[in-house]
């Protein structure tokens, strides 16, 4: 993928999404529809990823059949909202292992501070795609990436749901070489950090909580 922000425009993702943005959607639902959203989005994600053949034999006679090349990878879920992505990237790619980053804001400083990090080994040798259904500011979402950087991954993808234009320029700033994979990109933030007009905060509609 050449270019940093790809936006999914496919029908049944925006479908999908404006039911996800309609705030009469209720948590079961919207939590179905992430799953599924986020295996349309993951389609386009992995679109490239190196194949080879093997050979195999069907009912009729041996061919040599293309298979993935064995590119390792690993699905990294950004707390808590992450975790409503990860279920769905799953069933799609069940052999992925699977990370953890929990960050949460110092009310003080504003700066995003790590309270669980937990991936797999040899990142340098895997595809990561770290998932967050909202690329808001993008204050946590590019220190998550950094410390995955700093574990030893060195080819990352971002995919979230929604973004905003000031969460994907801070996510250009800090890390170029990392393509952004959305559904959409919102108009901006509002004074409270909510993607505007997005579908409210990602992780109570998905968990049901306030
Ligand atoms: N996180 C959310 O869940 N929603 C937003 O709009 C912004 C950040």
């Amino acid at each position: 993928m050449s270019q940093q922000l790809t936006i999914v425009e496919h029908p049944l993702v925006q479908h999908k999404l404006t039911l996800m943005r309609d705030k009469g959607t209720p948590t079961a639902v919207f939590r179905q529809l992430l799953r599924e959203i986020t295996q349309l989005l993951l389609y386009e994600i992995t679109r490239e990823l190196p194949m080879t053949r093997k050979p195999i034999e069907t009912p009729l006679e041996e061919m040599d059949a293309l298979t993935l090349a064995g590119k390792k990878l690993a699905l990294v879920s950004i707390l808590r909202a992450g975790n409503g992505m990860l279920d769905g990237a799953l069933e799609l790619i069940p052999s992925a292992r699977v990370g953890f980053v929990g960050l949460y804001r110092d009310e003080e400083t504003l700066q995003p501070v790590q309270y669980y990090f937990k991936v797999p080994e040899s990142l340098e040798n895997r595809l990561v795609i770290a998932v967050d259904p909202m690329l808001a500011t993008g204050n946590s979402s590019a220190a998550a990436v950094s410390l995955l950087k700093e574990a030893g991954a060195t080819d990352i993808r971002f995919l979230c749901l929604l973004a905003s234009p000031e969460g994907v320029a801070r996510m250009k700033e800090t890390h170029p070489d990392v393509q952004i994979v959305t559904a959409a990109l919102d108009r901006g933030l509002n004074e409270k950090g909510y993607i505007m007009p997005g579908l409210g905060d990602a992780g109570d509609r998905m968990f049901g909580t306030k």
